[in-house]
């Protein structure tokens, strides 16, 4: 019997009360982790047997101590439970519980054996209570024979043959019954032979690891999907799997961590993930709020950090904007119907009450010419109601929803190489944009709405050569006519209106102001193709950017300003103007402007590269910017500042410098972008007051936020921001590390004086010998810059000589603007978040680089 195995005290101590001083850190532990304190001598003995089961207070431990399995009390409660927890790290992390809704009331009053019909079962010593009892196994059970049950060192706690151990012989596995913790190795989703569904289902509570509200699993109706459910119905759809990913987990890529696959055949549908090395420990966990965090452990910390989290935000919560309505983050509101759809019940819809969603502004009657509308970049629609083929192409894909009435829209099945065909039938619920690693999404439209809108060209081929000709030359004179037209009364109302409260003077003659071109509205709604979705690049504060590309070919960005823009015409007029007048490489170049009915656009080259933060906050694409481009970028910046601040004839305060408004050429050289927020000022007045604050949280200086003011200081702390996000590939705001407290400013002041600085370098940047001291260089130019105190902070004429010099002679850095800040988050996230979460987290910050 039991005697001479070691005995083990789990020696439960309640942390909250004991580590109150560190609490923040503490309880960030706690809620990711159920934990309990336990102190304990080794043991060796990774098995049971029948004659050897184990006691309250004993343990088993895996071979090589990763892993420990015994009795336990979670935290503030007296409940006793059979468990899995880590023993060599994070000793006390439980990874699972066995009798999660049978706690055993009292202490030293069970035993886990193995009985005589062959299972596993954890009785009381003395009354014959039982509390849990492991399934019964798919395979006879002859228990003549040898039975074992191992701790493995995967976590995994197996009933099998003393003589058999391979895999596919157990009995019973803890894999197969998973609690809230996905191991690597494990699976989530169905046998389909046998029935058993692996899901993860979160505690109650902190303290009760009874069956809480969420789980995740693997949906197996229509096309197999994953996601996070809460009473039966999907609160976050990580989508169906397209080959490489879920398609609603833009952030499931390549890593260093773990690998990932998803397996679907006759026997089988689920996901299944495992260690790259298994050097790094990482493990997945559904919480009690029904938040799933991947979390890896950093040894030289001792902590857990988190590697990515989901539901990332609110556009991920199921179904959001209702049936054909499609959320984006960086709109607002943040639903809109798809193209051709209008709200349902429209006051709701305005009220921010999407639930109802969209239906069809005009009915489609089948089989009379329909086509699809191309929404590129999005997350799949829900597939619970939809059909899918791995072998058939995107022409018979297309063919086949053409002929079936239902088929509602169609998309490729296999993100890897465009193959294969998902249709869906009925209601289309759940999408969104994606900025990265979406897929095309194909929408069966009527006739009318494809004429309605993009598909002109169409037409017009088959129109003869002469008519084309004819109506073009028709369309330039009109054109030709509109213009002189408008510069005509241009001309006039300069001549009426005197430019009153405008702070600065414009001396040139009208002749240069004619040389920005005017566009016509329709060449810019033939370039753009009607304004479609298709062609929008993403949405500023003044309104969306749309592509185009000109008759000749030249590719356009334009710029249409929200109707509503509280911007008289001849204010429009002047931005204009003045934007045109700003000409230098770092700068985006203004090349024309359309003001027509109640329109008001600016037209930009475009760049092929889009926006730097798709860069530096994307691993994958981060590689393609190593330090020197990375610093080529801050100093292209810094120039282009400089040249707004100081060199060009009027002194501009561009007010929403951020990752996003620095574009990207072919050669990766950075031009600023968006002036929309730009004011002018007089040479002399360096400081203005503002009732409205506007601009981006996270790059807002602090006098900026609290006060209003605004000044090339401001720009400056912006522009430190930027910096340092550059070089660590963090974002400033919704950055996190170990403590909620500190924001990326904070942690760099943080290393920076505890004299590890380049801890925090972008791991996607290869160093070279030389690099380090450039990039302490430019960390210093960025802490100088995001100085608390204006006046501390550097000017661009400054910054640029700093950066370019190659001693590093110049003032310590004084502590940055907020340090530690809350309010920035608070203002930021919208409703249910809360700020201290890593919501928009895809970032890596794992020490075992
Ligand atoms: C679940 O995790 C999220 C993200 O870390 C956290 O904000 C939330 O408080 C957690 N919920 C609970 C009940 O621990
Ligand atoms: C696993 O990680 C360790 C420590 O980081 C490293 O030494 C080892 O080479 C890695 N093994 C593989 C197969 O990558
Ligand atoms: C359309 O597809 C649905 C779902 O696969 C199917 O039930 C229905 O029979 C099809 N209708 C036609 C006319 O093919």
């Amino acid at each position: 019997m039991p005697q001479n195995r070691p005995t083990t005290m789990a020696t439960i101590i309640n942390s909250s009360t004991k580590h109150r001083s560190w609490e923040p850190f503490i309880s960030s532990l706690i809620l990711c982790s159920h934990m309990f304190i336990l102190i304990n001598p080794a043991t060796s003995l990774d098995t049971i047997t029948p004659t050897m089961p184990i006691d309250d207070g004993q343990t088993i431990i895996s071979t090589n101590s990763n892993f420990e399995l015994g009795f336990f009390s979670p935290i503030n409660s007296p409940n006793r439970y059979l468990g899995i927890w880590y023993k060599k790290i994070s000793p006390g992390t439980l990874v699972w519980v066995a009798n999660r809704d049978r706690p055993i009331p009292n202490k030293n009053n069970a035993t886990l054996k193995i009985n005589s019909d062959g299972k596993l079962v954890v009785v009381a010593k003395q009354k014959q209570s039982f509390f849990w009892a492991s399934k019964n196994s798919s395979k006879s059970v002859n228990t003549d024979q040898n039975l074992i049950a191992q701790l493995l060192d995967s976590g995994n706690f197996v009933l099998r043959f003393s003589n058999n151990d391979d895999p596919d012989e157990y009995l019973w596995q803890s894999f197969d019954y998973p609690t809230d913790t996905l191991l690597p190795g494990m699976k989530i989703g169905w046998d389909l032979k046998t029935g058993l569904n692996r899901a993860l289902c979160s505690w109650r509570a902190i303290d009760d690891p009874s069956m809480g509200n969420y789980s995740y699993a693997v949906d197996i109706h229509g096309v197999p999907q994953l996601g996070i459910w809460k009473a039966g119905q999907f609160s976050y759809r990580a989508g169906s799997w397209n080959g490489l990913r879920f398609t609603g987990s833009p952030q499931l890529n390549e890593n260093p961590v773990f690998e990932y696959t998803f397996v679907y055949n006759q026997n089988e549908a689920y996901y299944t993930t495992w260690a790259r090395n298994n050097s790094v420990v990482t493990r997945f966990v559904l919480n009690n709020s029904g938040i799933a965090r991947r979390l890896t452990w950093n040894d030289r910390n001792k902590e857990w950090v988190v590697y990515s989290s989901s539901p990332r935000d609110q556009c991920d919560s199921f179904g959001l904007c209702g049936a054909h309505g499609i959320c984006s983050t960086d709109s607002s509101p943040m639903c809109r119907c798809l193209e051709g759809f209008v709200p349902k019940a429209v006051s709701d819809w305005n009220a921010m009450d999407w639930s109802n969603g969209c239906v069809r502004r005009s009915k489609m009657r089948c089989g009379e010419g329909e086509g699809f509308r191309l929404y590129p970049s999005v997350k799949l629609p829900d597939t619970r109601n939809s059909w899918v083929s791995l072998t058939m192409g995107m022409k018979e894909c297309e063919e086949m929803c053409l002929r079936n009435c239902s088929c509602s829209g169609h998309a490729s099945a296999n993100a890897r190489d465009g193959s294969g065909c998902l249709l869906w039938f009925g209601d289309l619920i759940d999408m969104r944009r994606l900025v990265d690693n979406g897929q095309d999404l194909y929408i069966k439209m009527p006739a009318s709405e494809l004429v309605r809108h993009s598909h002109r060209k169409k037409r017009l081929i088959l129109i003869v050569a002469g008519v084309l000709v004819l109506s073009a030359m028709v369309l330039m004179c009109l054109v030709l006519y509109i213009c002189k037209k408008r510069r005509q009364k241009k001309e006039e109302k300069k001549g009426e209106t005197p430019r009153s409260g405008r702070t600065y003077a414009i001396e040139e003659d009208s002749k240069e102001e004619l040389e920005l071109p005017l566009f016509g509205f329709d060449v810019i709604s033939n370039a753009t193709d009607n304004f479609s979705e298709a062609n929008k690049l993403g949405e500023g504060g003044f309104g969306p950017v749309f592509k185009g590309k000109l008759g000749e070919g030249k590719e356009i960005a334009v710029k249409r300003l929200s109707r509503n823009t509280a911007q008289k015409l001849s204010e429009f007029e002047s931005e204009a103007e003045l934007i045109a007048k700003l000409q230098h490489r770092n700068l985006v170049k203004l090349l024309g402007y359309c003001i027509e009915r109640d329109e008001r656009m600016l037209v930009y080259e475009f760049m092929s590269n889009k926006s730097l933060d798709l860069f530096i906050f994307d691993q994958a694409r981060g590689l393609q910017l190593d330090w020197q481009k990375r610093v080529q970028i801050i100093v292209g910046i810094a120039r282009g500042l400089l040249y707004l601040h100081q060199d060009s004839r009027l002194r501009i305060v561009h007010r929403d410098l951020k990752a996003s408004n620095i574009l990207l050429d072919d050669e990766m050289k950075p031009k600023i972008s968006d002036f929309g927020l730009a004011r002018c000022f007089g040479g002399d007045e360096i400081e203005a007051n503002t009732t409205t604050v506007v601009g981006t949280y996270g790059y807002m200086s602090p006098e900026y936020t609290t006060d209003g003011l605004f000044s090339i200081k401001s720009d400056v702390f912006s522009f430190g921001v930027l910096v340092l996000e550059i070089i660590t590939g963090k974002k400033n705001r919704g950055f996190y590390y170990q403590d909620c407290h500190l924001n990326l400013l904070g942690h760099v002041w943080r290393l920076w004086t505890g004299g590890s600085p380049l801890e925090l370098i972008d791991e996607s940047i290869v160093l070279n010998s030389s690099s380090p001291s450039e990039v302490l260089r430019c960390m210093h130019v960025g802490l100088l810059c995001v100085q608390h105190s204006a006046e501390d902070r550097p000017s661009m004429s400054s910054v640029v000589v700093m950066l370019s010099n190659e001693t590093t002679n110049f003032p310590s850095p004084q502590h940055p603007g907020f340090f530690t800040e809350r309010v920035m988050y608070e203002t930021e996230s919208s409703g249910n978040q809360e700020y201290c979460t890593a919501i928009d987290m895809t970032m890596t910050l794992l020490e075992s680089r």
